[in-house]
């Protein structure tokens, strides 16, 4: 019945949806965001805008000063364009440019830097504060947005992650890499994104884990959804609608 499928809850501010690359993140929080009428923030844009930034202007990822003084000069921002969410730096829409395999690798190294993280961070939050956000990253359970209504770690097998990664980027036309490479890239990313010393990739103590290799993204939705209104797991999730 689908009246009692409605919801009015309005306490649900933000979902936190972390994990490792080519766990799913991307997708199932875009798709999530869309079914309840809440704001998708991709995080690991605003890394790889800063890493796209870096590599033009010629910064080193490891030179803090350099980065200070970079950090300082950078607006990043989210618009919808044609309805797709498209991040912009300084104005210029960059969403292709940061999906190449350069950038790919820059941002795992420049989200070491701990200025990048703070301003990153601290961006993350205050739009977090204006709307309703499903926001996807590494740290926004445990750092960024620790007090979220609800917490996934998604995750998958490296062999899976990679063959979704090589599938995403020929739809984005990003980097025609091979599998190998983008399962090397994949397990060079995994490793220091899990051992940096600011904010690594962990899961919060009170995020729901999710093994998702053997689910489609729709049915990785269907189960966050079930997390999200447990009281209408009964209900046909398709008929999930947002009070607004
Ligand atoms: O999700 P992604 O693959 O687009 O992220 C690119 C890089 O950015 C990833 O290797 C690690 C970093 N990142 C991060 O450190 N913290 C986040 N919240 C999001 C991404």
């Amino acid at each position: 019945m689908k009246d009692a499928c409605m919801t009015s809850d309005t306490s649900i501010q933000s979902i936190a949806i972390d994990g490792p690359a080519g766990a799913g993140k991307s997708t199932v929080a875009r798709s999530l965001a869309l079914r309840l009428g809440m704001a998708y923030i991709d995080t690991g844009a605003m890394y790889r805008s800063c890493a796209l930034k870096a590599i033009r202007s010629g910064v080193s990822m490891e030179d803090e000063a350099a980065l200070t003084d970079m950090m300082e000069h950078t607006q990043i921002s989210f618009r919808l364009v044609n309805g797709e969410q498209h991040v912009f730096m300084d104005g210029e829409d960059v969403s292709l440019d940061i999906r190449t395999p350069d950038v790919t690798r820059g941002s795992s190294d420049i989200a070491k830097s701990p200025v990048v993280r703070e301003n990153m961070v601290a961006l993350q939050r205050r739009i977090a504060r204006r709307e309703a956000v499903v926001m996807d990253g590494r740290d926004i359970g445990s750092h960024v947005l620790p007090d979220a209504r609800h917490k996934f770690f998604l995750t998958a097998t490296p062999e899976v992650r990679a063959q979704r990664r090589l599938r995403e980027n020929r739809e984005k036309k990003a980097g025609l890499q091979e599998y190998e490479a983008v399962l090397a890239d994949l397990r060079y990313r995994d490793l220091q994104d899990s051992t940096r010393a600011v904010s690594p990739l962990i899961r919060a103590q009170d995020a729901i884990e999710i093994d998702t290799s053997g689910y489609g993204i729709d049915a990785v939705v269907e189960i966050l959804l079930g997390y999200i209104f447990p009281q209408q797991a009964t209900c046909d999730a398709g008929d999930v609608q947002h009070a607004d």
